[in-house]
């Protein structure tokens, strides 16, 4: 198959990179010390622990190499602090931690150590950079969700303004049956993470999928149809699951038709995307609608695959990078766009909104592509494949616009609905009458 354009990492860019997560880190840790350094949810770190963590991770993949015998900036008794795999979210608020001015002053005395590197030594491989920029991008992320579970008076506002959505069809859109290229390759992703390669090819069947993402609104209907109270929706997991945490609307929605959002209490829109679902819920509405939830092979098709030139487009819309015209990225609206709010972002299938927005639950558990060789951050993905994990696709208007891709994989338990996840449907289709259809 042709290859689909390249795109370049330069010191310039992963420079640039890198500072626009870090401003992004200030704005949401800018905050009232008691702030940073509470437990907002049991599910989530302090604010003051990401906020070193991040430093951490730079100091040990750009300064060190990722050599962890080799010490950094810190001692090996306060870098232990900030290993993920050591302490649980639920404990870190008990350990010694740096508090709010050390942490500051650490990450940017890490920063400037890692910038002037950048300077002085252009020839080498940048991988690891874009590697690091994406980390700490997705730890504003995490912070975005701590912020979303805080109880107390808004601390970020209430967004900036987005497009207004248009009369969208709530239908679906055939993807013929063929082969397509999942995933991508250094060559022509070079910030892609291990997990969303090697580029291979997959034959694959034909479905339908969802046109938009499922709205705020046709998820009231499921509640009033009384979806949470019918078990035949819901697989037997799933049941278990909604019985047990006594489910019975989205997360931050109250009863009276309100959602609690970073603090302000206001109206549920119906026309958004339905966010804070866990994968459960997703699968008991897909089922309640008729249809079922796809699988990240059958997202990534409808997203990236050019059927006319049998080649991958880099972003649904085509080759050129995003703006904020063509996708809900970047994490300063606060809040998921109405759907049609961007029609210039369709696929080549005419799919919308498969960027941003809400983070989408497929069907499949997160295991490697053939061929995975893992990058430097050998833990960032090999530990979870095979466990108890459901891949999300596609970014959430929380993500910063460089950091997603459509190859990009995220994975979370099934239980999970703080962070910013709702879903899209999608359905099987007879070949034969599909073709005769489409043929018509
Ligand atoms: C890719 C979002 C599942 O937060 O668990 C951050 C990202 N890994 N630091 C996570 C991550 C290490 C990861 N997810
Ligand atoms: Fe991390």
């Amino acid at each position: 198959m042709p290859e689909s354009r390249t795109t370049t990492v330069t010191a310039d860019s992963v420079a640039a990179g890198l500072e626009d997560a870090r401003a992004r880190t200030h704005r949401l840790t800018e905050i009232d010390e008691p702030e940073l350094l509470a437990q907002h949810d049991p599910l989530m770190s302090p604010l003051v622990w990401d906020l070193a963590h991040i430093g951490q991770q730079e100091d040990l993949w750009l300064l060190r190499g990722g050599n962890a015998a080799c010490q950094g900036l810190l001692s090996a008794k306060v870098e232990q602090l900030y290993d993920a795999f050591e302490h649980p979210r639920a404990e870190r608020v008990t350990l010694p931690l740096l508090g709010p001015a050390e942490a500051r002053s650490y990450i940017a005395d890490v920063r400037g150590r890692v910038l002037d590197g950048l300077e002085r030594r252009t020839d080498e491989d940048l991988f690891p950079f874009a590697m690091v920029e994406q980390h700490e991008q997705q730890h504003v992320e995490t912070m975005l969700a701590t912020h979303q579970l805080r109880s107390g008076a808004p601390l970020l506002g209430s967004g900036a303004s987005l497009p207004s959505g248009r009369p969208v069809p709530r239908d679906s859109v055939l993807v013929p049956a063929g082969p397509f290229e999942l995933g991508v390759d250094a060559g022509t992703e070079p910030a892609s993470l291990d997990n969303e390669r090697p580029a291979h090819t997959v034959e694959m069947p034909a479905y339908r999928i969802g046109r938009v993402p499922v709205t705020n609104g046709e998820w009231a209907e499921f509640v009033a149809a009384g979806g949470y109270d019918d078990p035949q929706w819901w697989s037997e997991r799933g049941w278990a699951h909604r019985v047990e945490a006594g489910l019975e609307r989205p997360k931050f929605w109250a009863p009276d038709g309100s959602r609690r959002r970073f603090g302000l209490v206001e109206e549920v829109p119906a026309d958004e995307p339905v966010q804070h679902v866990c994968f459960f819920e997703a699968e008991a509405y897909a089922a309640w609608a008729g249809a079922r939830l796809p699988t990240e092979q059958e997202w990534e098709k409808a997203c990236a695959w050019d059927p006319a030139l049998e080649r991958r487009r880099r972003w649904p819309w085509g080759d050129s990078e995003w703006t904020p015209a063509l996708a809900n990225l970047g994490g300063e609206a606060l809040r998921p766009a109405p759907v049609g709010a961007y029609a210039a972002g369709a696929s080549a299938y005419g799919v919308e909104q498969m960027m941003g927005d809400v983070w989408e639950w497929t069907s499949s558990d997160f295991h490697p592509w053939p061929g995975f060789v893992p990058m430097l951050y050998a833990d960032y993905s090999a530990p979870f494949f095979g466990g108890d994990y459901k891949v999300l696709r596609g970014g959430a208007w929380s993500v910063g616009g460089a950091s997603v891709r459509p190859s990009f994989r995220n994975w979370d338990h099934p239980v999970r609905r703080q962070i910013f996840c709702g879903l899209r449907l999608a359905w099987d289709v007879d070949g034969e009458r599909e073709t005769a259809v489409a043929a018509r």
